[in-house]
């Protein structure tokens, strides 16, 4: 497998390019779980794959699954990531992972490997829609409860899916690994001038709501000593997380959403909703911080006479990549003739889902300015022509790793 990766890379970045105008909000990149223009990426998909030769479907939680060889005995790999987006994102967060393991089944064109690949598109991974995030992959490890199961069923039938269905959506047979092509998100690669960085483990993450109660009141009416602003006690804890995020190392603490209610601007707000994202390479340190952000909201509101109270939505911990996928990239990553370069990642990844059933490895291309989760995010088409190589090489790897029998 030698093609001119310069040229297969430009065309994985076009196509990232043109998966990203399929978008709730025309000239925006929206596409959160499930909406319609997620119909129109599976549909770019399966024209890429069709001269593949693999099995394409669309399973019942809208994970686009892609099967080639679907023969073999031996441990398959699975190579994917998320085809949802944020609101107002880039083009290559997520889709790119997903593209590039196009370009690699259709630079194996109908060589044969000693083993099945299955690649993944996963439906839901950002957690835009119902504030949950990996919802995708964790219908594909088995990973959904009753609850969460009942919240998707009606966003399942509207996309033309069958809920009932999800239990066969689960990842089936005997897997090898799981690996997953990311951009980095981050500014790391760009200063040390690398185009592609292995990631050893992903930080934990949080995601609260705080809700913070008062009462509605007369904006133009109210003195200042009688207001109980609930939105102003909201913002008094926002400082209080960046506070806890400036004076713990390695912690980031984001609040990303806030609602008011009523809404009105002649309105004291009686109620606000804010959003907690919290994240740390080691878990104790995380749990600590959510812990005294919580009793602070708790110590503002009643400053103010108001009440608080949070719902922890997620919280997964801190995940090491496996030690052996991550052996096989750097193998993978020098025969290709790369630096490399092993890293954390702050951004939480599919595969923190699927470590905890299958060994999973990333491989992470740069971020120019370090810029993701908006539209100024991009690729440098070098990067991913590097990145395919890598990932080319890593195929080879486990080729040679199955001949060896040491697989
Ligand atoms: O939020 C994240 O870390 C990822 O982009 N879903
Ligand atoms: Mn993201
Ligand atoms: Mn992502």
């Amino acid at each position: 497998m030698n093609p001119d990766w310069d040229a297969v890379a430009r065309q994985t970045v076009e196509r990232c390019r043109r998966l990203a105008r399929y978008s709730e909000e025309p000239g925006w990149t929206t596409r959160t779980y499930l909406s319609a223009p997620m119909h129109d990426v599976h549909r770019a998909l399966r024209e890429w794959l069709a001269p593949c030769g693999c099995a394409v479907s669309i399973d019942a939680a809208g994970n686009l699954r892609a099967v080639r060889g679907g023969s073999h005995i031996a441990p398959k790999l699975v190579i994917g990531s998320h085809l949802d987006t944020v609101i107002h994102a880039g083009a290559f967060d997520g889709v790119l992972g997903v593209v590039m393991g196009v370009a690699l089944f259709e630079a194996l064109g109908r060589r044969e490997l000693p083993f099945d690949i299955e690649l993944i598109g996963f439906s839901e991974e950002e957690g835009v829609r119902f504030g949950l995030p990996f919802l995708g992959s964790r219908a594909v490890t088995g990973d959904l409860d009753e609850a969460v199961v009942a919240m998707m069923s009606p966003a399942i039938r509207e996309f033309g899916l069958d809920p009932a269905e999800l239990p066969p959506a689960r990842l089936r047979g005997p897997v090898a690994g799981y690996m997953e092509f990311h951009i980095e998100q981050g500014p790391v690669l760009e200063q040390l001038g690398l185009p592609v960085g292995i990631v050893e483990a992903i930080a934990g993450q949080s995601r609260l709501e705080v809700r913070f109660e008062g009462s509605a009141a007369h904006a133009g009416t109210t003195p200042a000593h009688l207001r109980k602003d609930a939105l102003a006690g909201a913002a008094e804890w926002i400082v209080a997380v960046e506070r806890a995020m400036r004076d713990t190392p390695g912690l980031v603490a984001t609040v990303g959403r806030i609602t008011a209610e009523p809404g009105a601007s002649n309105v004291i707000a009686g109620a606000a909703v804010a959003s907690l994202d919290i994240r740390h390479a080691r878990d104790e340190v995380r749990h600590r911080a959510v812990q005294r952000l919580v009793g602070e909201a708790e110590a503002i509101a009643s400053g103010r006479g108001l009440r608080a109270c949070s719902e922890t939505r997620s919280d997964l911990p801190a995940t090491p990549m496996d030690a052996g996928f991550v052996a096989l990239f750097e193998e993978a990553v020098r025969a290709a003739g790369y630096p490399v370069h092993r890293m954390p990642s702050g951004a939480g990844h599919d595969a923190m889902i699927l470590a905890a059933h299958v060994p999973a490895a990333m491989l992470f291309v740069q971020s120019p300015g370090g810029l993701s989760h908006c539209p100024q995010e991009s690729v440098r088409e070098d990067d991913v022509a590097a990145a395919l190589a890598c990932g080319a090489e890593f195929l080879s790897v486990l080729e040679r790793r199955h001949a060896g029998g040491t697989v």
